[in-house]
Formats: structure tokens, C-alpha cells, sequence
């Protein structure tokens, strides 16, 4: 076939018209190790406006100084009809993380994504409750945009005719290594808004980038330590004695218990919500709430921001509302100022001033056919879209302004955030019920600046029961979400003992958890995180399963990436590797260093893939040599603000260990004002015999740590 000269004209003149287009970007060191660039002209609303947070300075100045981790000449962007197409570089072995909370996958390169925050369907296609438009290279870098746009991802599936290391064109009739997926070197976006701001994130490690990410974030949030305990959603139509009767049962049976959660029967109406207490349920909110502080249980409340024309503060909030509906609901812009004081207000009076120690707020995520069309209109002038992408972040934004004012630390629940939400104290949760796929979300939260929960709802078996509750135990909520059929802990006799020593176990590890929440806040590290991030993780080369080619029903299929997401980090020292139901055994592996059972402290293995069979009752757990995990006295509720606790240190295996306990008081924001310590523990063991120490409290620093003693886990 002969080209025409005028098509070859017109190639010319495309690729000059592009070239012309193509915008250099000026990168500015914003924080140590981070660069913003600017394409075109941004929108005014994006997703760090909608947050409203400030970088963690003192946090960003502790990184290692590097420089800019890419070539910058290979960041191409341009503006073309309002929109802003995006190239990142991709090396030949490079792996992919992040791109929101996925449920299914971990490695994302190779994806096609469309990053939308919804209600996550069964499919990682970019929409879920956390669509955050921020990747991290097993390379070592990360890469966020600022926008608050439905942002299509091609995560190295597309093949520029200006890439450097084009793919080997192969002959599909003879070629078997022919592949429907040619090689392509570079991550592209398409922003639909005529500008973004791009934040690219140094290492030099993977996990350094999502130290920087969240630092920028403000740093992770640190919960109250009562937001580590364990908590219990009620059955949704439950009145103020049901509250009560059920605080008792969990005394009475000796079940740790911190917080219950109302579900929308505590509303007189829900769906769409009155905000108002349900008089005929809960004759006297504050005196029930006040009732259950003694007792040193909190009550968090349910809600959905759509407000029921029955609701006394629809007339008010009616002229700062979308042009749809949900559930014949009003939606409050709560990107304006007068409606946030009209909702906030109300969810303040009456509820976080009678003593409600936070809110779950559900449904901000979508789905599609309740929620909001992307036709509706907003009175601030922001579109559906944007709003879709920042509603979640916005109500723990202003909720959390709420606790804050009042120096009071909150922990919730939230079914969506985005990028920008790492320092609000909330925890993401939904309906979708796979135990497997809710590990893998726990692994993924890691990436994405977000805590998931796998909530326990209901199960099958007492064997289920258990294995959800055991991995329940090690996530950054520890919550039986009991709204739809009313279980308690002990639902299951047969497994009743077991789920209370897990319970318990939880307590014990409260000084663990608390302190590792602390490093998430001051050094971003993310409390649970996959295995990718770990040094000497073998699992990081993509190993593939053969090819299923069928040239009939699938002929472009693609061979298999394996990947690990069924183990993960708890903290500095701890690898889970929970167990489903119907297994008695299960591959774990560890990567290089020396491993030891967190049970018994016996060595389990180094660099290696190990088979494991724990029985029912243990989620197999593992620390790293010289690992240091400090415990606490089982408790029923965690301590309050100013008790001392004594704290046993367990030390696994033989390096010389170190560990930074954190203490402050627990409850309030006086940590922001230097209000705390972190204490070193140092423990080292020659021929047997241990050496240990811990820092003294530094004077006019908080100090609730009473007697410490030492146990040495591993060779007794
Ligand atoms: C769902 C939520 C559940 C429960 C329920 C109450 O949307 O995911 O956890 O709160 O609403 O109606």
C-alpha cells in the first residue's frame, strides 16, 4: 500500500501540533524529597483543598535527602481541549503499587483504571472508597495527582510511537512468544480538567515515598488509644436499653469492649436521616451516653448525610443543597461554608456535646444508581464529579475540625476517602463480605493512605467466625458490625473461648498498636502494609503462571502475575498471615532476616517459604529477629488518660533490639503541642543472659507506664 504524502503531511503536522502542546514542567522542592509541578491552568477545588491539611514538616525535615527520582525530561504533559494528558517513565522491571484501595489485586501495572470513588462492585477498575490517585514504583518513588477529577489510569499497557524502548513487533502465525499485551514503558493519565498539580515523591525506598505521601498528608492519624480497643455495632433498631444490657454482657462475660456503634435506628427517621434522636427508643440521649462513659464505653453514631424533609434542619440547609436527591434526601454542598454550619452544627448539638465520641458515615461513596448523577448541580458551583470524589473526605474533614476544637480525639468510620485523607481518623469499612479480598484491601490500604477494616458481620460456621475475628484482631479496627442480624462476639459457642482470647490479645497489644499508630502520625510509616515494602521480601520478582490461551473463547489472554496478598505487616516487627475458612494449612513466606512464632517465639524460618498448620485457634503470626512487642495487662477497656499501665516487653529471638514506646495522654491533641514521649527500649542477649533498659520520662512529659518488665520469647 502506498501512504499518501498528504497523510504523511498531516503526521507531520499532528506530531508538530503535539510537540507544540507538550508543556515543561517546572518542578519545585516543596518539602524535602517532594516536587510539585504545575500543567496548565488547575482547578481551584482539588482533592488537598477539599482536605484542608498542612504538610508535617517536622516529620518531612527526619527524611533522607535525595534527589528527583526520575528523569524529569521523561514527564511529559500537554493541554488539549480541556484536558490534561499525562506520561510518566516505566523501566523494564518496574512494579506498580497503589492507585486507591483495591480489593483483588496488588501489582497494578498493566491496568487500565478509571480512578471514581464508589462503592466497590467485585471489580479493581479504579472504582472503590478510596480511588487516590497516587502510585508508588518498586523503583522507589511515588507519584500523586491533584485533582478531584475521574482520572483514567493506563498503567503501562500503552505503547507510544515515541518510546525509547519500542516493543519487538512479532509475527502472531509463527511467533508462540507473541503477546497481546506488548511492552510498554510509561504509566499515562488523562485528567478531564484543562490543568492538575503532579507531586512526585523521592525514596530512596517504595516505602519512603508513602512515608513522604503521608507527611505531606499532615501524617497518618493517631487514634485514642480507646479507638484501639474493640468495639460493637448494634443491631440498627437497638433503644437505650439494648445499649445497656449489651455493655453489661460484655462485662459480665469478660469481653473487652470500648466503643458501641448506633446503626440508623438511633434517628427518628433514616434513609434519608433526621439527624434527631428517636425519643421512643432513646427518651434520654444524654443521660445513656453519659451512663456508658462511666462505665467507660463510648457510643459512636451512624449516619448518612442525606437530609429527610422531615429533619428540623432541611428548611435551613434546603437553599445549600444539590438539584438531586438520594433516598429522597436532600445533599448538603458541604464544600460552602453556611450549609457545613448548618450540618456540622447539627451533628455537634445534641450528640458530640452530650458525649458521642464520633460518627460512621456511610453512603458518601456511591453507587451509581442512588447516588447523585454526575448531571446534578451544586449551589458552590462545584460539579457532581467533583463532589462525588470529595464528599468523604469533607465529612471527616469537618468532623474531625469538631473534636478538634474541642481538644478531644475521635476515631469513625467512613465508607470513602481519597488522597488527602491520611491524617483523619477514620476508618474505611464496607458491605462487600470476602474474607480473602478484605486481606487484600488491608494489604493495599498501605498504598493508599488509608485504614481499612475487615469488619465481622455475620458467618457461616463458628469456623468462619473465628478466622474473620482473627485477622479482625490485627487491623486497625477491631469491630463486629452487628447492624443487619445482632451478633455478639460469642455468637458462636463452639469458638466463644477462642474469640475472647483474641479479644484480649488485642488489649494486650495496645501499647504495640498505640505506638505504631504514633509512627504512622510523626513518620508516615502505614501501620499495615503489604509484604512488598519489606526489605529482603523475595516475593518482590513477578513470577507468572502459564498462559491459559484459548483462541477461541480468549485469545488475548495474558499470562498470570502472581502475587502475595494474602499475608501482610502489623507495625515494625510483625508478619499476619491469616487463615481462611475451610484451610488447616497454609504457605507463608517470610523474607530474608531470621523469623520467630509470636506464640511460642520458636525460630520458623529465613528467606523462605514455610507450610504451616496453627489449628483453629491461632492466626499465624510472626516477629523479626530482635523484634520487640510491648503488652499490657488484659483489659476491658483501654486506659484512660493518666492511668498507669504496666507493660511487658517480649523480645524474639537473638539481634540486639530496639523500640520506640510511645506515650502521651491518650485522649487528647496535646501530643500537637509536644505533649509526649517516645521511650527507647533496648535489648540485647549474650550467652543467654538479658540486658535491657528503657529510657527514664523525660521531666513535665506525659508518663502512664507503671512497672516494666522484660521476657525473652525465644531459646526459654
Ligand atoms: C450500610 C453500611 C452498613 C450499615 C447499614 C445500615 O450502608 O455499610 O455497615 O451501617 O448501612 O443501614
Amino acid at each position: 500500500m502506498r501512504v499518501s504524502k498528504y497523510f504523511l503531511l498531516f503526521c507531520l503536522f499532528l506530531s508538530f501540533v503535539t510537540k507544540l502542546n507538550a508543556q515543561s514542567i517546572n518542578w519545585t522542592e516543596i518539602e524535602p524529597g517532594i516536587w510539585k509541578g504545575v500543567i496548565g491552568k488547575p482547578e481551584e477545588f482539588d482533592l488537598l483543598k477539599a482536605a484542608g491539611v498542612q504538610p508535617y514538616h517536622a516529620g518531612l525535615q527526619q527524611m533522607p535527602k535525595v534527589g528527583f527520582p526520575l528523569v524529569q525530561e521523561e514527564i511529559t504533559a500537554h493541554v488539549q481541549d480541556g484536558k490534561t494528558y499525562l506520561s510518566f517513565p516505566l523501566q523494564k522491571k518496574e512494579q506498580l503499587f497503589g492507585f486507591g484501595l483495591n480489593f483483588q489485586t496488588v501489582f497494578q501495572r498493566g491496568k487500565v483504571l478509571t480512578l471514581h470513588v464508589d462503592n466497590y462492585a467485585g471489580k479493581d477498575n479504579g472504582r472503590t472508597h478510596a480511588p487516590t490517585p497516587f502510585y508508588v514504583s518498586s523503583n522507589g518513588y511515588g507519584v500523586f495527582i491533584n485533582s478531584a477529577r475521574y482520572i483514567n489510569v493506563y498503567a503501562g499497557t500503552a505503547v507510544r510511537r515515541d518510546s525509547k524502548v519500542p516493543p519487538e513487533v512479532k509475527d502472531r502465525n509463527l511467533d508462540k512468544t507473541w503477546s497481546s499485551h506488548p511492552y510498554s514503558d510509561a504509566v499515562e493519565m488523562l485528567v478531564p480538567a484543562a490543568g492538575a498539580e503532579i507531586y512526585i515523591f523521592a525514596g530512596p525506598t517504595t516505602l519512603d515515598a508513602i512515608r513522604r505521601y503521608n507527611l505531606l498528608n499532615g501524617g497518618g492519624c493517631l487514634p485514642p488509644r480507646w479507638g484501639l480497643g474493640f468495639t460493637q455495632r448494634m443491631q440498627r433498631l437497638t433503644d437505650a436499653q439494648g445499649v445497656a444490657a449489651e455493655a453489661q454482657a460484655f462485662e459480665e462475660k469478660g469481653y473487652p469492649l470500648d466503643f458501641i456503634g448506633l446503626e440508623p435506628g438511633w434517628q427518628s427517621k433514616s434513609y434519608p436521616c433526621t439527624f434527631e434522636w428517636d425519643k421512643s427508643r432513646f427518651p434520654d440521649p444524654e443521660a445513656m451516653v453519659q451512663g456508658m462513659l462511666k462505665k467507660n464505653v463510648r457510643i459512636n453514631l451512624w449516619t448518612n448525610p442525606y437530609v429527610s424533609p422531615e429533619a428540623p434542619v432541611y428548611k435551613d440547609i434546603l437553599p445549600y443543597s444539590a438539584s438531586h436527591t438520594v433516598w429522597n434526601g436532600i445533599v448538603p454542598d458541604i464544600s460552602m461554608p453556611a450549609a457545613r454550619k448548618i450540618f456540622f452544627g447539627n451533628l455537634e448539638k445534641g450528640k458530640i456535646d452530650i458525649g458521642i465520641s464520633g460518627y460512621k458515615m456511610d453512603e458518601v461513596d456511591g453507587g451509581d444508581n442512588y447516588l447523585w448523577p454526575d448531571v446534578a448541580v451544586f449551589p458552590s458551583g462545584h460539579d457532581a464529579e467533583q463532589m462525588r470524589q470529595t464528599y468523604g473526605l469533607m465529612m471527616q474533614r469537618y468532623t474531625s475540625e469538631i473534636y478538634h476544637q474541642r481538644n478531644q480525639r475521635t476515631f469513625g468510620l467512613v465508607r470513602a476517602s481519597n488522597g488527602g485523607g491520611s491524617s483523619f481518623p477514620y476508618v474505611i469499612y464496607n458491605d462487600y463480605y470476602d474474607h480473602r479480598d478484605f486481606i487484600t484491601a488491608l494489604v493495599n490500604s498501605g498504598f493508599a493512605g488509608v485504614l481499612w477494616t475487615p469488619e465481622v458481620r455475620s458467618s457461616k460456621t463458628g469456623e468462619e467466625w473465628l478466622r474473620r475475628f482473627q485477622s479482625n484482631v490485627f487491623s486497625p479496627m477491631a469491630m463486629i458490625n452487628a447492624w443487619a442480624s445482632g451478633t455478639k462476639p460469642w455468637s458462636f459457642p463452639e469458638v466463644a473461648e477462642q474469640v475472647k482470647t483474641m479479644a484480649n490479645l488485642r488489649m494486650q497489644m495496645m501499647p504495640y498498636w498505640y505506638s505504631e499508630f504514633a509512627k504512622y502520625h510523626f513518620e508516615g510509616i502505614p501501620p499495615f502494609r503489604a509484604m512488598y515494602l519489606e526489605d529482603g521480601f523475595a516475593g518482590s520478582e513477578t513470577k507468572t503462571e502459564n498462559k491459559k490461551l484459548n483462541l477461541e473463547e480468549n485469545p488475548y489472554e495474558e499470562a498470570i502475575t502472581k502475587e502475595v496478598k494474602d499475608q501482610y505487616m502489623a507495625g515494625e516487627f510483625l508478619l499476619v498471615a491469616p487463615m481462611f475458612a475451610g484451610q488447616t494449612s497454609r504457605k507463608v513466606i517470610l523474607p530474608k532476616g531470621r523469623w520467630f512464632d509470636f506464640y511460642t517465639g520458636k525460630y520458623a524460618g529465613n528467606g523462605e517459604v514455610i507450610s504451616v498448620e496453627p489449628g483453629l485457634d491461632k492466626i499465624p503470626v510472626y516477629v523479626k529477629d530482635g523484634g520487640i512487642i510491648p503488652m499490657m495487662p488484659i483489659m476491658l477497656h483501654a486506659p484512660k488518660a493518666g492511668q498507669k499501665v504496666n507493660i511487658e516487653i517480649r523480645y524474639y529471638g537473638d539481634k540486639p533490639g530496639t523500640y520506640s514506646l510511645y506515650d502521651d495522654d491518650g485522649e487528647t491533641y496535646d501530643y500537637e503541642k509536644g505533649n509526649y514521649t517516645f521511650r527507647k527500649i533496648s535489648v540485647s542477649k549474650t550467652n543467654g543472659k538479658l540486658k535491657s533498659g528503657i529510657t527514664p520520662v523525660l521531666k513535665g512529659k506525659p508518663d502512664n507506664i507503671g512497672k516494666v518488665t522484660f521476657r525473652i520469647m525465644t531459646g526459654q
